[in-house]
């Protein structure tokens, strides 16, 4: 699904976009004071360390509530043990529907067969849920755009070119934590590309850090990606190497790796920041884009992704058929979801103020 996927999948979410507008504004489906009644919907999140999940639960919430549904929303601070937990209350308290965003996609299987033994349905939101064929549906981005969309943007900034001879570029590879489902589709995505320049020479990984096993990032934790990028730096960059490009999973990452370049004197004329990756749009690392530390992110709008789960929701709430564009790609090992998918874009310097700002998912004056 994925030559050609982000165009076709565009072209389909305008298209639901469009749908749901055209709903909403002849009043079709949630008149009087919508329809969800007494009807509680579950939201489980996995952390607020990422602002994103703070804004997809309080849009989710805000959506629910504006078609009379109730909600109850958990964050697990990253803790497997807490979201089995809250997922076992949801259900105890006769929570009808459950949308997951897991911590550990593998951990949730007794849970997940509690809510279908009590006829709870299950969207995986964002992040799949693996191993369990009690999950519905899945909502998310197309989580292999997204690497492939920040591994086109260094290999374009560099001007790498298939049988070309540029560089050697000096470039180290960082991805998030092991038991998120998305890092292998982040990561595929990037090396996918990235693979036939580190072969022909034009991308050289001083490192040798490589393969997914080796440059995971425990709970996607910022600290940890700068220890590791900071003995990265002392150990393989000596007698004046220098990087050239560091493929960074998510801003908040990002962020980290920054950290330790500049410790190591990048961001000077003498030696400039390397391209860094990232993705979420966080306010903070689009300063960052501003201030020309970290290059790119790519945009994933939550605004949409909670409108796509919510619709899935009220849809399986009211016996309809949710909406689908992804039927095949989502094998969670016991069954093949059916997803629906947004694309993600990519952001710079160039275009934030018209994706970011005009579109009202970052402030102006947030922005430096
Ligand atoms: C999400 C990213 C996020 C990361 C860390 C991933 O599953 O797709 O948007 O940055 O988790 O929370």
């Amino acid at each position: 699904m994925h030559a050609g996927g982000a165009a076709r999948l565009r072209t389909v979410t305008l298209a639901v976009l469009t749908l749901s507008l055209t709903a909403a504004a002849t009043g079709c489906g949630n008149d009087s004071g919508g329809q969800g009644g007494e009807v509680t919907v579950g939201i489980a999140l996995p952390t607020r360390k990422q602002t994103r999940w703070i804004a997809d639960g309080n849009n989710m919430e805000k959506l629910f509530k504006e078609q009379g549904y109730k909600t109850d929303k958990q964050y697990a601070d990253d803790s497997v043990d807490k979201q089995v937990e809250q997922v076992e209350e949801m259900i105890d308290r006769g929570d009808k529907l459950l949308i997951i965003g897991a911590v550990d996609g593998f951990e949730l299987g007794d849970a997940l067969q509690k809510a279908a033994r009590a006829g709870v349905k299950v969207i995986a939101y964002d992040r799949l849920l693996l191993g369990s064929s009690n999950v519905d549906y899945y909502a998310s981005f197309d989580n292999y755009a997204v690497g492939k969309l920040q591994a086109r943007y260094i290999i374009d900034k560099l001007g790498l070119k298939k049988g070309g001879n540029a560089g050697p570029y000096n470039i180290e590879l960082f991805a998030g934590d092991a038991n998120d489902n998305n890092v292998r589709g982040f990561f595929s995505g990037a090396m996918d590309q990235l693979d036939e320049f580190i072969k022909d020479g034009q991308l050289e990984v001083p490192s040798q850090q490589m393969r997914l096993s080796q440059v995971t990032t425990y709970k996607w934790q910022a600290e940890i990606a700068r220890e590791t990028m900071t003995t990265r730096l002392d150990d393989f960059y000596k007698g004046g190497s220098t990087v050239d490009a560091v493929l960074a999973p998510n801003d908040g990452i990002a962020r980290g790796l920054i950290e330790a370049l500049k410790k190591h004197d990048y961001g000077t004329a003498a030696k400039p920041m390397p391209i860094i990756t990232g993705q979420d749009a966080e306010t903070e690392s689009v300063n960052e884009i501003i201030a020309g530390e970290q290059s790119m992110t790519v945009y994933k709008d939550t605004r949409k992704l909670a409108e796509v789960a919510v619709k899935m929701a009220q849809d399986i709430l009211s016996g309809k058929q949710p909406e689908i564009n992804n039927r095949e790609g989502n094998d969670n090992g016991n069954k093949v979801v059916p997803a629906y998918l947004l694309a993600p874009v990519s952001v710079d310097k160039s275009n934030y103020k018209k994706l970011l700002v005009d579109s009202g998912y970052i402030k102006a004056s947030d922005l430096n």
